[in-house]
């Protein structure tokens, strides 16, 4: 196998997401590593989590700095002194500047969820429910400079249920985010996802475009 990608995990909160691409990572045949975790909200549980596992993990407080792109400035270097080859924002709720999306491209990913274009932004699944849709679920996808846009890796679809809380869809949607996550990143970093005119292609299979939809529906 040729040397694991290193990657730096971009987070503002919980980290479960990246939690789950840890756990992926520990396997020897998994074509990544975390190298980094980054979190621009200094008390994130998620930086706690990522030490414990012995990883290096650093808080960049936003509001610390005059402007994005200072505060991207000490991001783009924490990230290059770690020689970073790919970055995954797992629950990063920061929207990037123009110059530091296009720095990265195509070597950033980002998770929603929500089955993209579908519910990008904020309170997701409570305009899931309330739109009515049957199933929800999740997006990794290459991050551009529009929020919860950018070229699709993979999807997984979940069930909205009736009787749905937005926790209760979040539950189920999250569970579905640690399978996705790890599986798309998987993709990415052994190559075999590639970004050619705006859509993701499959070196292995060129033809096919995305089978990888819902899974995990039990
Ligand atoms: C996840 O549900 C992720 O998809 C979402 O934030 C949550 C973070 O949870 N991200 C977005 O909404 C990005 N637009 P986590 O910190 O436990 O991974």
């Amino acid at each position: 196998m040729s040397k694991a990608k290193r990657v730096g995990v971009l987070i503002s909160g919980r980290g479960s997401n990246m939690a789950s691409l840890i756990e992926a990572c520990s396997s020897s045949d998994y074509p990544a590593e975390i190298a980094h975790v980054i979190s621009n909200v200094p008390d994130a549980p998620g930086l706690e989590i990522a030490a414990r596992k012995g990883i290096p993990a650093t808080a960049i407080d936003h509001k610390g700095y005059a402007s994005r792109e200072d505060f991207e400035k000490d991001l783009d270097a924490t990230l290059r002194d770690a020689q970073i080859d790919l970055i995954c924002n797992a629950g990063f709720m920061r929207l990037l500047t123009e110059g530091f999306v296009e720095a990265w491209r195509d070597r950033q990913l980002n998770i929603h969820p929500s089955l993209l274009p579908a519910f990008k932004g904020l309170r997701t699944h409570e305009r899931a429910i309330e739109a009515g849709v049957r199933l929800s679920g999740c997006t990794v996808h290459f991050v551009r400079t529009e929020m919860d846009s950018g070229p699709i890796v993979a999807q997984a679809a979940v069930p909205v249920l009736p009787e749905d809380t937005p926790d209760e869809l979040a539950a189920r949607v999250l569970e579905a985010e640690h399978k996705l996550y790890p599986f798309a990143l998987k993709l990415v970093a052994s190559g075999e996802a590639k970004v050619v005119n705006e859509r993701v292609m499959f070196t292995s299979c060129p033809e096919v475009h995305g089978p990888y939809i819902s899974p995990w529906i039990e």
